[in-house]
């Protein structure tokens, strides 16, 4: 095993020892469910990375024996998250001991509310393993021309959809390879500038977590099917976006979310996480869509909130929309306004 010197250890970091990172949420056009070992996915996945939505993360180490970890979620210690932290540090050191050595304060907040019902897994794990990343790169463990893809694979480690959070754009996991995720390259125009209106159907924390889902995706009767087909719609999907097709991107959206959606209602233990307006709205969107043409189409993460993705040239239409018939559905009338983003930012500190 390598041991580090307390000597060799301040000669590298010099002064720096606080980290600070900005990292997106994402939301998946093809999802990722199932998965087996280390957050090794069943299949691959492709996800549109999200601009306003996004976790800071500060990170301040010190040379400490005593390994100790705090987490303040927005000046709020967390401790369920702390002890998740704790785990995802601790396997890493397997990897890379020196990451022992020291004693650990993040410190992290979001930009989205608490209550949105998105999930902030995917931002915050990011957020964090950038921070982490950047101490082994200054510690000389990671190369600098492999930053983010070992974020990425560091981010996939503490929750699979994190890995997605790297980069801008669109990002593809598992296709190349399912230790980490990789840029979609070659995008036409017309997916370059898209929005994300995330409709707030319900905010309450879901019955059932990703990670039970997962599980339970590994008993599914449809298991084998889902997984080569998931494969099939990745690859699809990444030459719709790269040939500029909405016509074929909206039917592949949206089948592919209620297809997420009939898995978790299909097996033995089924459970249903759609609401009866999350039902309402994509009604309306799709009578909606056929009378005004407009390039938008929904998808659903692991809950009731429906994501509408649309082309940006027609974004008043879609917002008029949204007031006109979709707030009565909405919790409080709220919806997130976001877009296409272009990834993670280190932000300045020890200067
Ligand atoms: C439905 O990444 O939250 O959002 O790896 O257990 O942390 P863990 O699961 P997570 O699963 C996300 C599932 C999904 C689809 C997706 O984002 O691809």
């Amino acid at each position: 095993m390598i041991t580090f010197n307390k000597t060799d250890i301040e000669n590298k970091l010099a002064d720096t020892y606080s980290f600070n990172w900005t990292a997106p949420s994402n939301i998946a056009f093809i999802k990722y469910w199932g998965k087996v070992d280390f957050q090794l996915p069943t299949n691959s996945s492709v996800s549109m990375t999200l601009k306003n939505c996004h976790t800071n993360c500060e990170m301040t180490v010190t040379i400490d024996e005593a390994h100790k970890l705090s987490l303040m979620f927005e000046e709020q210690a967390d401790n369920k998250f702390e002890t998740k932290l704790r785990k995802h540090i601790d396997r890493l050191s397997l990897e890379y001991p020196v990451l022992k050595e020291f004693s650990y304060k993040f410190k992290t907040s979001n930009t989205f509310p608490h209550s949105a019902g998105i999930a902030s897994s995917a931002s915050s794990m990011a957020a964090i393993n950038l921070c982490l990343t950047e101490l082994l790169l200054k510690l000389e463990q990671v190369k600098e021309d492999q930053f983010f893809r070992e974020a990425s694979r560091l981010s996939r480690m503490g929750s699979g959809s994190a890995s997605r959070s790297l980069y801008g754009g669109y990002v593809d996991w598992g296709k190349t390879t399912k230790e980490y995720g990789t840029k979609v390259e070659n995008i036409h125009q017309e997916f370059s500038h898209v929005g994300d209106a995330v409709l707030i159907v319900d905010s309450a924390e879901k019955e059932v977590s990703s990670s039970r889902g997962h599980q339970l995706m590994m008993e599914h009767p449809y298991k084998e099917h889902r997984f080569e087909q998931a494969n099939k719609k990745c690859l699809e999907m990444i030459d719709i976006l790269k040939n500029g097709d909405w016509k074929s991107f909206i039917p592949l959206l949206e089948s592919e979310a209620l297809e997420l959606h009939g898995l978790m209602m299909s097996g033995q233990e089924w459970f249903v996480l759609m609401k009866p307006n999350t039902l309402s709205v994509i009604d309306k969107l799709k009578k909606w869509r056929k009378d005004t043409g407009a390039r938008v189409g929904f998808t659903l993460d692991a809950g009731p909130n429906v994501h509408l993705i649309y082309h940006m040239d027609d974004r008043d239409k879609v917002v008029s929309f949204i007031n006109q018939e979709l707030t009565a559905l909405l919790e409080n009338g709220k919806w997130i306004d976001d877009q296409i983003g272009t990834g993670p930012q280190k932000v300045s500190v020890n200067e």
